[in-house]
């Protein structure tokens, strides 16, 4: 092959190696793409090293906005977590990735794009079929699912080359960070009996060590979209930084989870989500206050789907807009004021208020008060039994002595 690829890179070990594999397996001249999702690094430093590797251009965009804009606020809006747990950071990242990596290769006339995502994980199939949504002609090389080299190999293959090991790698986990979250795997992590070691944890303090007074946080939302903290407007990178700073101090965001890859491997994941996690609650209680009943159960599958789709890669479908437009449809009336409490890694909503509230004291209060006709509920039930009550009457549902 001939002409330039264009590899995302990180600046660790394995992107590193690529930018030389490559041009010994594929006689490709390297564009080093690494995009800045909030992953607070110093980016002159990997372009530096890019180009020192043998990169014949580095190139850094900063995708922040975009990334919470885009990504990040819409898979809020959706109250997306896989299996209920994992708000989705990673997942989040990689069609945003594949995207800028096709911008990328067509600004420079490149014939391919890599990645240096292994053949067991997620994030292969979410960067490849993105790609081949957007650009099915160009080809794609992952070199750490081809090299067939053990870290060991990688890191001899590293000195020999001239490639500057990062002391992280004495570091015994494999890492992926960005604002909405922290993912931590490997070493001792991949036994799913062992507690996570402390040192796996780098954004929340342990809840042990965590202030002994709770911390109280007034979240503000405009059409489900997080705009204040405590009453102060600011756009989106500085709530989520600023949120992720305090909840953390408090040792919430921790997640503890044996998820299940498309890939078909079921992997112990940790991560670390402080912010994420705090607004998905915080969400999610001024839904309860300004959604009906219907549709907060619609929207808890759509919920499912939508995290689901996310995760297995399918950012790039018209299955995604569909479900994206009904939840920003859902959104309208989502706009209030959430109060959490932030004590010991727990995280619990104390208050919350809407201009376009349902819920009605009037209705609600057993005070003098009160507007609801009791009496009207007799006829309610009535009706309400009224299927019940002939089906029993018929068949004997709900007899204890028959089973
Ligand atoms: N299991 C998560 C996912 O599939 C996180 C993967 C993180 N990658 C890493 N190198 N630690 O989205």
């Amino acid at each position: 092959m001939s002409g330039k690829v264009v590899l995302a890179y990180s600046g660790g070990l394995d992107t590193s190696v690529a930018i030389r594999w490559l041009k010994e397996n594929y006689d490709l001249e390297v564009v080093a793409l690494t995009i800045d999702v909030g992953n607070e690094r110093d980016f002159t430093v990997i372009k530096e090293k890019a180009l020192k590797v043998g990169a014949v251009k580095a190139v850094v965009i900063d995708s922040k906005e975009l990334f919470v804009n885009h990504f990040i606020f819409p898979a809020l809006k959706a109250d997306a977590l896989y299996e209920g747990q994992y708000p989705l950071a990673t997942a989040l990242s990689r069609p945003l990735i594949g995207k800028l990596l096709v911008d990328v290769a067509r600004e420079e006339g490149a014939v391919a794009v890599s990645h240096g995502s292994t053949g067991k994980g997620n994030d292969q199939v979410r960067i490849e079929v993105s790609v081949n949504a957007l650009a099915p002609d160009l080809k794609i090389i992952a070199p750490a699912r081809e090299w067939g080299m053990t870290r060991e190999e990688t890191i001899e293959y590293a000195g020999r080359y001239d490639i500057p090991v990062p002391v992280t790698v004495s570091s015994p986990y494999s890492i992926d960070e960005n604002l909405w979250g922290r993912s931590i795997e490997c070493g001792v992590l991949e036994d799913p009996w062992v507690e996570p070691p402390e040192d796996a944890f780098a954004w929340t303090k342990s809840p042990k060590e965590a202030p002994d007074t709770p911390g109280y946080v007034e979240i503000g939302f405009e059409q489900g979209v997080p705009v204040a903290i405590d009453g102060k407007k600011m756009g989106g990178v500085t709530l989520i930084r600023a949120l992720s700073e305090m909840a953390g101090s408090h040792g919430v965001g921790r997640v503890d989870l044996v998820e299940n890859r498309l890939v078909g491997i079921k992997s112990r994941e940790i991560y670390e989500a402080p912010a994420a996690m705090v607004l998905l609650q915080a969400h999610q209680s001024l839904q309860a206050l300004t959604l009906s009943k219907e549709q907060m159960r619609f929207k808890q599958k759509v919920a499912i789907e939508y995290a689901d789709l996310v995760y297995n890669g399918l950012w790039f479908t018209s299955l995604h807009e569909d479900l994206a437009a009904c939840i920003q449809s859902s959104q309208r009336y989502v706009t209030g004021t959430v109060r959490l409490k932030l004590f010991k890694g727990t995280y619990t909503v104390v208050g919350r208020k809407s201009p376009y509230s349902l819920y009605s004291y009037g209705l609600a209060t057993y005070d003098k008060d009160d507007v609801f006709d009791q009496s009207a509920a007799a006829g309610f039930i009535h009706i309400w039994g009224l299927p019940v009550k002939t089906q029993a009457q018929i068949q004997g549902t709900g007899r204890l002595e028959k089973s």
